[in-house]
């Protein structure tokens, strides 16, 4: 199976960078195709704990090519000290590839994304801060600075001149800030773009080839279906398209070379942000989840906001994704629950929705249809093998591959790299 996708299936954070760190060692490449350093996958390798933002996670499996796609934002000072942090642990990162067509978060941006969310107020997304919408919308409104500008001085002179030029009166008239000068963006951007240059490359047409020699390439989604700008709660989500779909876009390899789409789905749900969340819990089931599940951001630290596992929008992954596998993920988590209920449904005003209402404000006022089913209050860490698992736990897997309509493949039962119980081959 040479080209497959792996994409969120929620509103991210469901465990993606592990899921393709454990493919790693069977895959050629690994390609990032949106978002930026908004992402934050957490990866555990034999105990030792890595952080990853704009790096793909196959940066971590020696033989394994890292590729930075088009659709990708880039902040290359943080890309470096993503860099100099793993080689200083004994990552080589000396592969990794970065495309000359991908978006540059220039200082205005990330000044930008900051005071737009100060200025909403009560309306702000909840962004991650890092310049993330701000650049896209350079790049939509043909004023974006490309990864290959910085090869060529006046170029980039003028690209970052004709994106200041409005943006300095918004800085300054509206927002009461000071000024950025052209020379102090450019003179940034010149300083990165040496030791930058090794690594620029048409990655489209790198991909293309090792397709065409049999290679396997993984393309790694960052946030998730619903935080994807088209397909997800807008304006609750991010900047890029983050279904499987943007993998293609993102990277330059075409649809017809897709062979697999695989969404990871945690066996409850969570957010980061503002936005609409049906079955967010605000009680002590909600702090149970959030305190076993660990779940506290990658990139920024917040508390993420808990819930129970949400059929609705599995089913909707299942379908806008054109998913053909699904990893349960943190299955683990829920052990100990007597009783854990699962939205099957939507009620609006009386109305039962089985799908994600047409409408953003049907799903604001969403309530969730519970069907309750039951708890196992073994550990199931250990397990390797799905008839490791207590039947209750199998049931609960079961019952969710029959609410989304696809197959779990794989199911995630800690943290480790090798807490996985394994179904059906992923690349198989
Ligand atoms: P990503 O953004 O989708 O890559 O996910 P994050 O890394 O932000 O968040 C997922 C968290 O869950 C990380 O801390 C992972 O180490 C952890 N994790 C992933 N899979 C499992 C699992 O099956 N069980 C448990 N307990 N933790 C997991
Ligand atoms: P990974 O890849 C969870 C959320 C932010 C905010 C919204 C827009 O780790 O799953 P942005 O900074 O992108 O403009 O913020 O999207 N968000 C994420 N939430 N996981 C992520 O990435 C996210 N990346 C962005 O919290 O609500
Ligand atoms: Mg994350």
């Amino acid at each position: 199976m040479p080209a497959i996708v792996v994409v969120g299936s929620q509103w991210g954070d469901e465990g993606k960078g592990k899921a393709t760190d454990a493919l790693g060692a069977r895959v050629d490449y690994v390609v990032k195709y949106n978002g930026g350093n908004n992402a934050g996958h957490t990866v555990v390798v034999g105990g030792e704990k890595y952080a990853l933002h704009l790096l793909p996670s196959g940066i971590l499996t020696a033989g394994c090519t890292p590729v930075i796609g088009n659709g990708v934002v880039v902040d290359i000072g943080v890309l470096f000290t993503e860099i100099d942090d793993l080689q200083a642990r004994g990552v080589d990162t000396s592969r990794l590839l970065v495309s000359a067509n991908a978006h540059v978060i220039a200082p205005y941006h990330r000044t930008l994304d900051k005071v737009t969310e100060r200025f909403l107020g009560q309306r702000r997304i909840g962004t991650t801060g890092r310049g993330i919408g701000p650049t896209y919308a350079d790049k939509i409104n043909r004023v974006g600075v490309r990864i290959q500008d910085l090869f060529d001085e006046s170029i980039l002179r003028a690209k970052v001149e004709g994106s200041l030029d409005q943006k300095n009166h918004l800085l300054v008239k509206i927002y009461n800030r000071r000024a950025i000068t052209v020379d102090e963006v450019v003179d940034e951007l010149l300083e990165l773009s040496e030791r930058l240059r090794p690594m620029v490359t048409d990655t489209g047409l790198v991909l293309c080839q090792a397709l065409d020699r049999g290679e396997t390439v993984l393309f790694e989604g960052g946030q998730a279906t619903l935080l994807d700008v088209d397909h997800g709660t807008y304006p609750f989500v991010t900047s890029s398209n983050a279904t499987s779909a943007g993998a293609c876009t993102g990277s330059g390899v075409p649809p017809t070379r897709i062979d697999r789409v695989v969404g990871i789905l945690k066996a409850y749900t969570t957010r980061v942000g503002e936005g609409p969340f049906p079955t967010e819990l605000d009680d002590e089931s909600g702090e149970f989840l959030r305190t076993t599940g660990g779940e506290f951001g990658t990139t920024t630290g917040r508390p993420r906001r808990c819930g129970w596992f949400d059929a609705v929008i599995g089913r909707y992954s299942q379908r806008i994704n054109g998913l053909t596998d699904t990893v349960l993920t943190k299955l683990d988590v829920l052990s100990g629950l007597e009783k854990l209920p699962v939205c099957v449904a939507y009620d609006v005003d009386g109305v039962r929705h089985e799908e994600m209402p047409m409408s953003q404000s049907d799903f604001h006022h969403a309530t969730p249809v519970y069907e309750e089913l039951p708890g196992w209050q073994q550990d199931i860490t250990a397990a390797r093998s799905f008839q490791d698992l207590p039947v209750n736990a199998q049931n609960y897997v079961l019952a969710l591959e029959q609410m989304i309509g696809g197959r779990i493949s794989a199911v995630g039962v800690g943290p480790d790299r090798e807490a996985t119980i394994v179904r059906h081959d992923l690349l198989g």
